[in-house]
């Protein structure tokens, strides 16, 4: 395993005096804090066994937690017959073929694709030539919406924007749905599959669309009946926002050539630091901590992630959608709100430096750039002044936005916490993703919520079936 650069967690900004957090708070949380670790790897125990789930831990999915080293140790054993050998394969195939790809998909069968590609590709790739990208196809997102203009839209730059012979004149469709019934993708699925037809004809389907989904189910009947060669499992056992390490995000982002080793080697490392490191190095158990302690002591139930870099909006996006299902239960459970920055201090920051007391502020830090860094530059006009500034670069300055707000912040005794990530780059993704799935298990085992399931979501997708069905009868 390559060294992976550790994720680090730092809540100084958090042990401030009146609004924050104090270490004795943090001492005294210990005991139950280490018991709900406890019991974090005992349902990982209980799921492994196979037996009975008692009714208030119904659903477990916690196949989420230990499967980056499964997937890997599976692929160390035997490379092509392996999940992640055939994932490759299976991508490459399809690197081949196309130059676009569209993947359909809603919540978390969406959520965590579109963060890996929009952190570990280039900010324009989509933009490139197929040589600047490496023969890598172009990738768009549909199925997690039913806006009419934005799938029309989608569908006719496809019909209007794949001539010629060869990869450049196809495109392919990943469709991803572990029930293989969520109405939003399932209706997209029909339209592209439909136009996909038109243009490579009912024999040659197969080869453009790829499945993920469950062992059975809408979707996996329909993968029978075209004969897709390549499809994947959601594991049983592994919900949907939980899903991103598994085949929903692995396949997407081996087709963008992202490295997936390297992701889920980052996760595994977090994994390992959860067992074991103590509270005070352990970025899960730091985490949980110091967010539900601010939240139980001073009434902090909004926790703004900060991140600073626009690489890490859709992660931010993930987060949201992981803590708001898993912990937004029974009347409770804190408020998720990703904030990119330097954007978002010029709209929302007014009111988390001065609006009500409500709110941390979790940063999340890229500690180095993938390119050279700009300077601000020397001009002839300087009637903006910036000359004194010339040779300052675009680090620096995020730096300075960084610094300036915490220190803003701390001035008016506002929590602060920062992840810093070494890079936006999958051992670092990898990190983030596997602390903060765990750190949203850990916490609703602290709370005696049960972080799996999400029946308030099933009520609406039930009624608008309902309604849409009674309207076609009536
Ligand atoms: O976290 C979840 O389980 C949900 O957000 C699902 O991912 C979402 O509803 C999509 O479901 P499916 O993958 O079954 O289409």
């Amino acid at each position: 395993m390559a060294k992976i650069k550790p994720l680090t967690f730092d809540f100084d900004g958090a042990l401030i005096p009146e609004h924050g957090i104090t270490q004795s708070q943090l001492d005294q949380l210990k005991p139950n804090l280490e018991s709900a670790r406890d019991e974090v790897h005992a349902d990982l125990e209980l799921y492994g066994s196979g037996a009975s789930v008692p009714a208030d831990k119904d659903p477990l999915d916690a196949g989420f937690h230990e499967m980056p080293e499964r997937i890997l140790d599976e692929y160390q054993a035997n490379r092509e017959g392996s999940e992640l050998g055939r994932i490759l394969a299976a991508a490459s195939r399809l690197r081949e073929r196309v130059d676009k790809v569209v993947v359909l998909g809603i919540g978390g069968s969406y959520m965590g694709p579109r963060a890996l590609m929009e952190t570990c590709c280039q900010p324009y790739f989509n933009e490139l030539t197929r040589a600047e990208r490496g023969g890598r196809p172009r990738m768009y997102f549909e199925g997690n919406n039913v806006d009419n203009d934005w799938s029309q839209a989608l569908l006719q730059f496809f019909r209007n924007h794949s001539n010629g012979d060869g990869p450049e004149g196809n495109w392919g469709i990943v469709v991803i749905s572990k029930s293989g019934g969520t109405l939003e993708t399932a209706a997209a699925f029909r339209q592209f599959l439909a136009e996909l037809e038109s243009k490579v004809g009912r024999e040659n389907l197969a080869d453009f669309v790829i499945p993920v989904t469950g062992e059975t189910g809408k979707l996996a009947s329909l993968a029978d009946e075209i004969g897709c060669k390549d499809r994947f499992l959601v594991p049983d056992g592994v919900g949907g926002r939980f899903s991103v390490l598994s085949a929903v995000g692995l396949l997407p982002a081996a087709i963008l050539g992202i490295d997936v080793v390297a992701l889920l080697e980052g996760a595994a490392a977090i994994n390992s630091r959860f067992r074991t490191q103590p509270l005070g190095e352990n970025p899960v158990m730091d985490y949980v901590a110091v967010n539900h302690l601010l939240e139980k002591e001073q009434g902090v139930n909004t926790r703004v992630l900060s991140v600073w870099s626009k690489s890490l909006e859709s992660a931010g996006f993930w987060y949201d959608q992981l803590l708001a299902e898993s912990l937004g239960k029974a009347e409770r459970g804190a408020l998720p709100l990703t904030c990119v920055n330097s954007r978002d201090l010029h709209s929302r920051a007014q009111q988390h430096q001065q609006g009500a007391r409500d709110k941390v502020m979790n940063n999340v830090v890229v500690d180095s750039w993938r390119q050279d860094h700009l300077a601000v530059g020397h001009s002839q006009w300087n009637q903006d002044q910036l000359n004194e500034l010339a040779d300052k670069t675009l680090p620096e300055i995020m730096t300075a936005a960084i610094a300036g707000t915490n220190l803003a912040y701390r001035e008016d005794n506002r929590p602060t916490t920062d992840i810093h990530m070494p890079a936006a780059d999958e051992a670092s993704l990898g990190q983030f993703f596997q602390m903060l799935m765990l750190t949203t298990v850990l916490e609703g085992r602290l709370m005696g919520i049960n972080p799996y399931g999400q029946p308030g979501v099933e009520k609406y997708k039930k009624n608008m079936n309902r309604l849409l069905r009674e309207a076609v009868t009536s």
